[in-house]
């Protein structure tokens, strides 16, 4: 019999008829692989009859309370899964080979193991010899980690069942496969049936399920995105090349608040959480140089120091660039464009790169005030006093309109040794810190740049 084929999104996972340059369903491009599909259940005579499932009163359910969530001991990890792991869930973590995903859970399921809750980590991909190296190398001890080098799906889940552990490590879900489809592992099909029974085990058996993703470049292996659906939490773990902070993101969170971010350090002996979390992108800033502004800003419900760098360079040849990294792109054309029209600096011939340090992202409005300094204080090669904080939307007129959580933002700054802070016109703080009120972008730029 011939395998049935269908043309799967390698990013998103969407399932087509053919084959076409743009998916359907979330706008990439080349995106598109043929790869064996699922088997389609044949015939009606060999379905069982359905047995009726009993409905319960939600009263009568005991919900997941802070009380049922396991604590892992590693702080900014419980703080993003949003107080601990919930039993019966499952966490997806992605992130690009070699980020530290693996080293992360096993620190994760050593603590565990010390505060008494059961754990099998299993991994498709490393013998117990390298695990165990790696682990040596760990501030914790790994000695009474259960470890499973397995990649058959069946044989996994009979492991799990009779171990019986509150928390199951499959590293990764794409080195798994279950002989019930007939596809390489890695494969959408073979990836989302393997994490939908992973699903199932989860909500059957109360254990908690963290399924590794690797974060992949070419489209050969099925990317987390695939599973981001199937999942109760999807957590990202990211980093900027050649250095050693780690953040932990959590973009979605059936049981906590996403966009959350942890932040760690990867040392020579695991990961570490950062002492200060607020003031890790503000390590390396160099004072006196133009285009460098500091934005106080929040992630999920905690304030962030992070520092904006613009270069603007007049354009060598051809269409002048525009390169934004850790900031919306479209966001840069927008700003450019009130710089131009309401402040009177001109962008035309310029190349334009921006890029937030350290890796942060800045995705809030509410950092366009910093942004725009930045690029202004680098077209003007005048730089920002070192001690300034901006917190402001820049809107379409140009005028700096109002953001949330000011206290917090700036009782932040403040901590962090700021001295002065450019927010919109009219709002007030009992922070002890001077404001500069600035109604539009041209009065910032005016008393910003020295
Ligand atoms: P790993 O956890 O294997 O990454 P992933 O599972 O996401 O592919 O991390 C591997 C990297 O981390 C590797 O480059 C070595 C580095 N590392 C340290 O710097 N310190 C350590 O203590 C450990 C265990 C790894
Ligand atoms: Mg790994």
């Amino acid at each position: 019999m011939r395998t049935r084929t269908a043309f799967f999104c390698t990013d998103c996972g969407n399932e087509a008829a053919r084959w076409a340059g743009q998916c359907a369903a979330c706008g990439s491009w080349n995106t598109i692989v043929e790869q064996p599909a699922a088997a389609r259940p044949s015939g009606r005579a060999t379905r069982p009859a359905p047995v009726p499932a009993a409905a319960v009163r939600l009263g009568e359910v005991v919900g997941a309370t802070a009380a049922t969530r396991i604590g892992t001991g590693v702080d900014e990890f419980d703080f993003v899964l949003g107080g601990g792991v919930v039993p019966g869930s499952v966490i997806l973590i992605g992130g690009e080979p070699g980020i530290g995903k693996s080293t992360l859970l096993l620190q994760v399921a050593a603590r565990l193991d010390a505060a008494g809750h059961g754990s099998v980590y299993v991994s498709g991909e490393e013998s117990p010899r390298q695990v165990r190296m790696r682990g040596d190398r760990l501030t914790e001890d790994v000695s009474c980690v259960q470890f499973l080098a397995a990649t058959d799906l069946d044989a996994i889940l009979e492991t799990a069942e009779s171990a019986g552990p509150a928390v199951l490590f499959i590293d990764s879900i794409q080195t798994i496969h279950t002989a019930e489809i007939d596809a390489p592992a890695g494969s959408i099909s073979q990836v989302r049936e393997c994490a939908a029974r992973l699903q199932s085990f989860a909500k059957s058996s109360d254990t908690a399920v963290f399924l590794v993703g690797h974060v992949t470049k070419d489209g050969s292996v099925a990317g987390p995105r695939t599973l981001e659906h199937i999942v109760d939490t999807v957590l990202y773990f990211e980093g900027a090349s050649g250095l050693d902070q780690r953040i932990l993101r959590a973009v979605k969170n059936r049981f906590g608040g996403v966009d959350e971010i942890g932040i760690f350090h990867m040392t020579g002996a695991g990961l570490v959480p950062a002492d200060d979390a607020s003031a890790v992108f503000l390590a390396g800033r160099r004072p006196g140089v133009s285009g460098a502004a500091v934005a106080a800003a929040i992630e999920g419900s905690r304030p962030l120091l992070v520092e904006v760098q613009a270069l603007c360079s007049r354009a060598s040849y051809g269409a002048p660039q525009r390169v934004a990294t850790g900031f919306d792109r479209q966001r840069l054309a927008l700003l450019l464009a009130v710089l131009e029209k309401r402040a009177g600096i001109a962008f035309g011939n310029m190349d334009v790169f921006v890029n937030v340090a350290g890796g942060a992202r800045l995705v809030e409005p509410a950092g366009d005030l910093a942004v725009a300094i930045a690029l202004a204080s680098s077209a003007a090669d005048r730089p920002i006093a070192e001690q300034a904080v901006f917190a402001g939307e820049v809107g379409l007129g140009g005028e700096v309109r109002p953001v949330g959580l000011l206290d917090r933002r700036l009782a932040e700054a403040a901590r962090l040794g700021f001295r002065i802070a450019f927010v919109p016109a009219a709002v007030r703080t009992p922070v002890e810190i001077a404001l500069q009120h600035c109604e539009d972008l041209g009065t910032a730029i005016e008393r910003a740049l020295q």
